[in-house]
């Protein structure tokens, strides 16, 4: 059964919203800028908020981190600005979901539940489109099981580009879905190479990292071909920023140039259950990082943040007994074994310093949602912009996968 929903962002309110939402991403730059690392961040002192979020307390926070903090009543003492802001965020990155029921998704070879919901919310986003296109062309295709399914969804042939070879082997070893007419290239997609596009394809992407999302959409607009995309991972940018491609007259694009490294922000996500292991543990694994930063900090290795502490160690390490995770990252690095008395100050001392981030990222959290929107909705404006109709939606619920920020645009008759 089927509920009415509110319709997707589209024509004059997504363009006021982008426009809208310029000046917070521009305003918030201290906030994205400095990441909380081991000290109380600039911006948090600043602002006044350092105090409060600092004493918030456990159960609270982790409620706020599964809810979003704008959702609950905040505790005593809270900055009405940090809140107004929580507020304000969280109304700027509100979107509606294009379906009202996240669809029944068939047993595929291979490919988990929540990757099949994802194939079967495509399927049924792409079907309106389905009358204007003859191919489905899948950007950044991996294992091609979106490439299969749009294919036999819409009845058309398929064309699945993939950059990493052992992908493209492995999706062509996958049975195709009809009748042979999904095949599989290795190709990068840059923005300025040649296309594969032609105006009778349908050009989607499902968790089209960081760039490729911009290419999809450029290599659409270049053949008047209608767009359908899922984007993830923002960072994955090649250079050391992301400028804007479409900036508001009232917003200097210096401001909306973002670094690479700040994306990230935007894969956390309210809410985002661990894959592998369960919330507590895996705040636990979060905290044994932080103290074997304290530990190589100590030992006056070059670890500048972190999250640099757990480079070429697999991070399920981190998962197991501290004594373990260090013994492991000091033998890597040729150091001498650590004392029980080290051990213990530096888990002490992690486990204080992941405390402090958590509550700091709480702050953090909704701008990360706000960058992911902002970013899909300034390509939405830039397809707008050469003449297309664009839409933008959730294509599935947080817990399918957070990363659910959908665009469908096709040219304007
Ligand atoms: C997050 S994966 C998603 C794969 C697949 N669409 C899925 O949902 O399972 C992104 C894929 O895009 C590919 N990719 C990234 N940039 C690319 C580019 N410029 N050209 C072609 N493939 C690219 C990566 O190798 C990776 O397989």
């Amino acid at each position: 059964m089927t509920t009415a929903h509110p319709p997707p962002l589209t024509g004059a309110t997504l363009r006021a919203r982008w426009e809208e939402a310029a000046p917070w991403v521009a305003g918030l730059r201290d906030v994205i800028d400095e990441r909380p690392a081991a000290q109380v961040p600039g911006w948090a002192q600043r602002r006044g908020w350092a105090e409060w979020l600092l004493g918030v307390d456990d159960g609270w926070l982790a409620q706020a981190e599964a809810q979003g903090a704008w959702a609950l009543p905040a505790p005593p003492g809270a900055p009405p600005d940090l809140l107004d802001l929580w507020q304000a965020l969280h109304r700027l990155s509100a979107l509606p979901p294009l379906l009202a029921e996240t669809p029944q998704a068939q047993a595929q070879r291979g490919v988990k539940a929540r990757k099949r919901a994802q194939l079967a919310a495509f399927g049924q986003l792409a079907a309106p489109l389905a009358g204007r296109v003859h191919r489905v062309v899948d950007v950044g295709a991996g294992h091609g099981h979106l490439t299969r399914e749009l294919a036999q969804a819409l009845a058309v042939d398929g064309l699945g580009l993939e950059r990493e070879v052992r992908f493209v082997e492995a999706a062509a070893g996958f049975a195709p879905a009809n009748d042979g007419s999904v095949r599989f290239q290795a190709l990068t997609l840059t923005a300025d190479g040649p296309s594969p596009v032609q105006p009778q394809d349908l050009v989607v992407g499902l968790h089209a990292c960081g760039a490729l999302t911009d290419t999809l959409t450029e290599h659409a607009a270049r053949a008047g071909a209608p767009a359908l995309w899922v984007s993830c991972c923002l960072h994955k940018v090649p250079g050391e920023t992301r400028a804007p491609r479409c900036c508001p007259a009232h917003v200097a694009a210096a401001a909306l140039t973002l670094p690479r490294d700040r994306l990230g922000l935007a894969n956390l996500t309210q809410g985002a259950p661990g894959v592998e292991a369960s919330l507590p543990e895996n705040l636990a694994a979060r905290a044994r990082r932080v103290g074997l930063w304290v530990l190589l900090r100590d030992r006056g290795e070059a670890v500048p943040e972190p999250g640099d502490a757990m480079r070429g160690l697999n991070r399920r390490l981190a998962h197991r007994p501290f004594a373990e995770l260090a013994a492991a990252a000091l033998a890597g690095r040729g150091l001498a074994a650590a004392t029980p008395a080290e051990l213990a100050a530096a888990e002490a001392e992690g486990a204080r310093l992941f405390a402090a981030e958590r509550r700091f990222t709480l702050a953090r959290r909704p701008i990360g949602r706000l960058l992911e929107v902002f970013i899909n909705l300034e390509r939405a404006v830039w397809l707008m912009d050469r003449g297309y109709t664009a839409e933008l939606g959730l294509a599935w619920p947080l817990a399918v996968s957070p990363r659910n920020v959908m665009g469908r645009a096709w040219p304007t008759e």
